[in-house]
């Protein structure tokens, strides 16, 4: 079949933990990965406050809803970030002279097409490799990019971040872009972990454009997560719906309900499931279950806001050296460019 040879963006010695999907993709062996989902799923549920791992949102209609998220009035983010790429795409590809883009939690890819043609134009060529938890992203990225693009090679990694990242040949030199502040979804300690480990995986040539959501008004930040379609309090439950398909749980979607607030001291924005009447949820694989009290509160996800100037500088913490800053004239977002140092 076509596309079935393995991956050259893949470092030799990992190249056998990856197993052909579908044309241009390859799965990450789960065999390798995690080997109880259901446990790693309670460890968090049973923590105080009870919470969730953001992976677990990606489900087929949760990355639906997420792409109709990005369309929302209220949801500026994808409008900011994508005009900043559209404007600044050449500066970016100049400044970062590398021959693979790594795109860590891609979903489709859209604002990175921006980024691709720049890399077309003043490379004439190089390697596109996404890498997601979610298929259907990579592989609508795919049928974009080998349309639009044919001078670019498609690597499409299906995997969690550090499977893939820790995948990549180092001595290509490589742009990491993460984009979407999709940082913004970790807490304190997995940001760390996370930056830890991409930076010790990179190589001395690679460059990271990282695109994060910046501190702003309350009502600005409250409405993007609470819009009036109430498209994200879907998406924000239907995590149950995916964690009741995996674990065969019972999580009760009637009785639940969406909340989300921006919590100034922590400069994040919560979005919490509150169940509406006491339930008893059982996890059959475990033969363990947990009573969710009646206004008890599930944290299923976070946004962290941040100041591009401390971003950076934390950054720095991680041997990742500031090289460039781009911005939207109200500078509600930045995308900061960094080099392996
Ligand atoms: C907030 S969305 C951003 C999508 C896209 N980058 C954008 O800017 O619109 C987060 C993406 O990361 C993916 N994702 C979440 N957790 C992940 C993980 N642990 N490993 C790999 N991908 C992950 C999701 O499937 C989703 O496509």
């Amino acid at each position: 079949m076509q596309g079935q040879d393995k991956p050259h963006i893949l470092s030799p010695s990992r190249q056998d933990l990856w197993r052909f999907t579908e044309s241009h993709i390859w799965t990450f062996d789960t065999n390798h990965a995690d080997p109880d989902p259901a446990l790693s799923i309670l460890r968090t549920l049973l923590d105080q406050p009870r919470w969730l791992e953001a992976h677990l949102l990606y489900d087929e209609r949760g990355s639906q809803l997420f792409e109709q998220i990005c369309e929302l009035p209220e949801y500026y983010l994808t409008r900011t970030e994508n005009s900043i790429i559209a404007e600044q795409a050449g500066q970016m590809i100049a400044a970062a002279p590398v021959e693979c883009i790594v795109e860590l939690g891609a979903g489709t890819s859209k604002k990175t097409m921006h980024l691709l043609r720049e890399q077309v134009r003043q490379r004439e060529g190089g390697t596109f490799a996404p890498i997601d938890v979610s298929l259907t992203g990579l592989i609508v990225s795919r049928d974009i990019l080998r349309q639009q693009f044919p001078q670019l090679k498609f690597q499409g990694l299906h995997a969690r971040y550090e499977e893939g990242i820790s995948s990549i040949e180092k001595d290509l030199p490589t742009l990491f872009a993460f984009l979407g502040s999709t940082v913004g979804n970790f807490t304190h300690s997995e940001f760390v972990r996370f930056f830890r480990h991409l930076s010790d995986s990179m190589g001395p040539k690679d460059f990271l454009l990282l695109g994060a959501d910046r501190v702003k008004e309350v009502e600005v930040l409250e409405k993007a997560y609470n819009d009036s379609r109430g498209v994200t309090a879907d998406f924000i439950l239907n995590v149950f719906q995916n964690i009741n398909r995996q674990l065969g749980s019972d999580f009760d979607l009637r009785k639940m309900r969406y909340y989300s607030w921006y919590n100034p001291e922590w400069q994040q924005v919560e979005m919490y499931a509150i169940s509406t009447a006491t339930q008893e949820i059982h996890f059959p694989t475990l033969s363990i279950s947990f009573v969710w009290e009646k206004e008890d509160r599930i944290l299923v996800e976070i946004s962290r806001k941040f100041e591009p100037t401390r971003l950076q500088q934390q950054l720095q913490c991680f041997g990742l050296k500031p090289v460039a800053h781009f911005t939207d004239p109200k500078e509600w977002f930045s995308l900061l460019l960094s080099k392996k140092s």
